[in-house]
């Protein structure tokens, strides 16, 4: 064999080598220097609700109907809540219920117009904490280092520090009694959490189950269920008076289940979180149903 013809059998079998061991590392280390395209989401949007899916599935006997419905005090406490609740709202806006067009379409035009004018979500936080806040008297006197009211803080101190189980289990019934105007049809149901989650107490009717939430339907708005109701009623209760509870909120069906006496976590306000603005929301970033919504 000439030299020359040796020289080329080299470079042919080096190219080999080039080509069946170099390629594949120098392609595998390039997609990983240029990693594929994330998802829009992080596995912690893997539940994601898209525009199209909410309230795809609600029960349509759940539906709360203001005309032939009320709470267990009946249609007039419920108007007396009502009224209390535009109050508070309207002056968190600085304007007077008056105002406003009447009854529940006029509250959920109240909470539109905080989220409307509000610079950040914290702001409607905020507000709506201060305004679940204001529906307490003052009475007996708080402390004057509190800035709470002064139910909530007494009842802090005599009953949720001292007797977590009751006050949890007391407080799913206070909100099962007042609030069903509010959110709809509600039952008590006992609560089981996933293994290696605290709870406090035995779930005996921890759980308040919401069948299909009239403030969520009615707002039509993912950001107004996170942060006009999720977020300031966790923050309180648990900071307020001191009682353990979360919110976790079913896009597709209106659901909403009230746990009292497990904390809330970050994923269960990420989960809340992901899900598309829905068309009543009064400053949806985007239209696209499909993209979640800005706040
Ligand atoms: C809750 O559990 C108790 C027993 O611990 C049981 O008697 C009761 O029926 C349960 N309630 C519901 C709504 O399932």
């Amino acid at each position: 064999m000439s030299r020359v013809s040796r020289s080329v059998m080299t470079l042919t079998n080096y190219t080999w080598f080039l080509v069946s061991i170099l390629l594949p590392i120098s392609t595998f280390s390039f997609i990983s220097i240029f990693p594929a395209p994330q998802p829009r989401f992080s596995p912690l949007y893997s539940s994601f609700v898209n525009g199209f899916e909410v309230g795809k599935d609600v029960d349509p006997l759940a539906k709360w109907d203001e005309e032939t419905m009320s709470g267990p005090l009946g249609p007039r406490a419920d108007k007396l809540f009502l009224e209390t609740f535009r109050r508070s709202l309207a002056a968190s806006n600085l304007r007077t219920p008056e105002s406003y067009p009447p009854g529940y379409d006029g509250m959920i035009e109240m909470v539109h117009e905080t989220l409307r004018t509000a610079t950040t979500p914290e702001v409607v936080v905020a507000k709506s904490r201060a305004t679940l806040n204001s529906l307490f008297p003052n009475f007996p006197p708080a402390p004057p280092f509190s800035s709470r009211a002064g139910l909530l803080y007494w009842f802090e101190v005599l009953f949720a520090k001292p007797f977590p189980a009751f006050s949890s289990k007391m407080n799913a019934w206070v909100t099962w009694w007042a609030a069903q105007w509010l959110m709809g049809k509600s039952e008590l149901d006992n609560l089981t959490v996933e293994p290696g989650t605290n709870m406090v107490g035995d779930g005996r009717n921890q759980l308040l189950q919401i069948k299909r939430c009239r403030y969520l339907e009615s707002g039509s708005c993912a950001s107004l269920c996170v942060n006009s109701c999720k977020i300031p009623t966790q923050q309180f209760f648990n900071e307020d008076m001191g009682v353990k509870m979360r919110i976790i909120p079913d896009y597709k069906t209106f659901e909403c289940r009230f746990e009292f006496g497990v904390e809330p976590t970050e994923e269960d306000e990420e989960e809340a979180r992901a899900v598309a603005c829905i068309s009543g929301c009064p400053n949806p970033k985007s239209k696209d149903a499909t993209v979640k919504c800005g706040d």
